[in-house]
């Protein structure tokens, strides 16, 4: 059974932690509490969104209908064998608790995406990345129930269509779906992923390399760099890493020599949003109740009491900027609501 509650304040259901509330909030903690729910919402006139840990969202005002939360917990061992083990985990489970209990097994293959926030039911739709890693490398399904259907379906590996910061959920299925489980395939003898940055030389510090240290190793490389959202409203990087053609890179490096350029293929590279905001002056700056971290120039954040809107000023200004002294486009990974 799904309660639903009424006037429900969002500050804490947002990692921006913007002060909004939604008319409705309903948390669903089974598939059925979701298929209920949705019998009950075909007939209303008000709009419906779904919010897991609220941490790839920007509110710009109160939500004037229904937010569903789904909150399906379990992890469920569905296959295993000597060398590899499948689990089924609930939608509402925690991403970082999930990524926690694998290592503490000694299953390799999220280590990597350790410290992300967010519920794991969200973790396909912008296929989750960090060091070196994107949860579709270990994603081998993922269910769901269609809004309008209220039909159970599911999208195996190659069906979601996974690219940088990308899915079919992001796009032909966007606001078609509810996520209720995602299934992982993760490996008992891992081969580690450590070429990323400075982790290889932050694990030198902590000596052995296994699934634990690297799992400190970016704990300690992410603490150094992006503001706790229970301390800093923010929502992680607020723009993509453009792509752009390579020859283009290769004009903008004979002004900016020094820009850093990382190659996709022969004839596509992906230069860091950072560097860009950073070069552009924005780094630290602040804007009203609106800002810009001083350690990482990709992450916005609130300041205090910043609204949604002041956010979003603060975000178009980065974006002209970019494209008067880039000619770069950046496009926002935060979902504006
Ligand atoms: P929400 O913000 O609740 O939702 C995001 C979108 O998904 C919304 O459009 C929502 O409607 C939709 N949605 C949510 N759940 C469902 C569902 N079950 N079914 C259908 N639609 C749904 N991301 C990275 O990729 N890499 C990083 O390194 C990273 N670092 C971050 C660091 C910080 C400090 C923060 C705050 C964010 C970071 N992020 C990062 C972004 C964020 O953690 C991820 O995008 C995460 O997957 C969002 O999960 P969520 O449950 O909070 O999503
Ligand atoms: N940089 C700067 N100045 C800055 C920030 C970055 O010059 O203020 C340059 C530096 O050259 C640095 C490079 O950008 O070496 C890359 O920076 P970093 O390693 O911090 O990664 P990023 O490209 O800024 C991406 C993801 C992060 C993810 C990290 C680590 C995107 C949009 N962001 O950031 O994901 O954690 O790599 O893999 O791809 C998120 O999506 O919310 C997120 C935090």
């Amino acid at each position: 059974m799904f309660e639903i509650k009424e006037n429900f304040a969002l500050k804490n259901f947002n990692t921006f932690g913007i002060n909004v509330k939604t008319k409705y909030f309903v948390p669903c903690s089974s598939e059925s509490d979701i298929t209920e729910f949705l019998n009950i919402h075909k007939n209303m006139d008000l709009p419906l969104m779904i919010l897991g840990g609220g941490s790839n969202v920007l509110f710009t005002g109160d939500y004037d209908g229904y937010i569903l939360h789904p909150n399906i917990k379990g992890i469920e061992i569905v296959n295993e064998t000597n060398d590899e083990i499948e689990v089924r985990v609930g939608a509402g489970e925690d991403w970082d608790e999930f990524v926690e209990f694998c290592v503490e097994k000694s299953w390799g293959g999220v280590e990597n995406l350790s410290l992300i926030p967010g519920n794991v039911g969200t973790c396909p739709i912008q296929n989750i990345g960090a060091y070196g890693v994107e949860v579709k490398d270990v994603v081998t399904k993922v269910e769901a129930i269609e809004i309008d259907t209220q039909k159970r379906v599911q999208y195996i590996n190659e069906e979601c269509e996974f690219g940088y910061r990308d899915s079919i959920f992001k796009r032909k299925l966007k606001g078609k779906l509810i996520i209720t489980y995602v299934t992982f395939l993760l490996k008992k003898q891992p081969k580690f992923k450590l070429n990323y940055g400075n982790l290889n030389e932050q694990l030198k510090v902590l000596g052995e390399v296994n699934l634990n240290n690297i799992r400190q190793a970016v704990i300690t490389i992410r603490e150094s760099k992006l503001p706790k959202p229970e301390e800093t409203g923010n929502a992680g990087s607020f723009f993509k890493n453009p792509i752009i053609k390579k020859g283009k890179a290769d004009r903008l490096k004979e002004k900016w020599p020094e820009i850093p350029i990382y190659i996709i293929n022969e004839n596509l590279v992906k230069i860091p949003a950072g560097w860009l905001i950073e070069k552009a002056g924005f780094k630290s700056k602040q804007m009203g109740n609106a800002g810009v971290h001083d350690k990482q120039a990709l992450v916005l954040i609130n300041r205090g009491n910043a609204t949604g809107e002041e956010i979003i000023h603060l975000a178009r200004d980065i974006q002209k900027a970019i494209i008067i002294l880039f000619d770069i486009e950046l496009e926002m990974e935060v979902n504006i609501i």
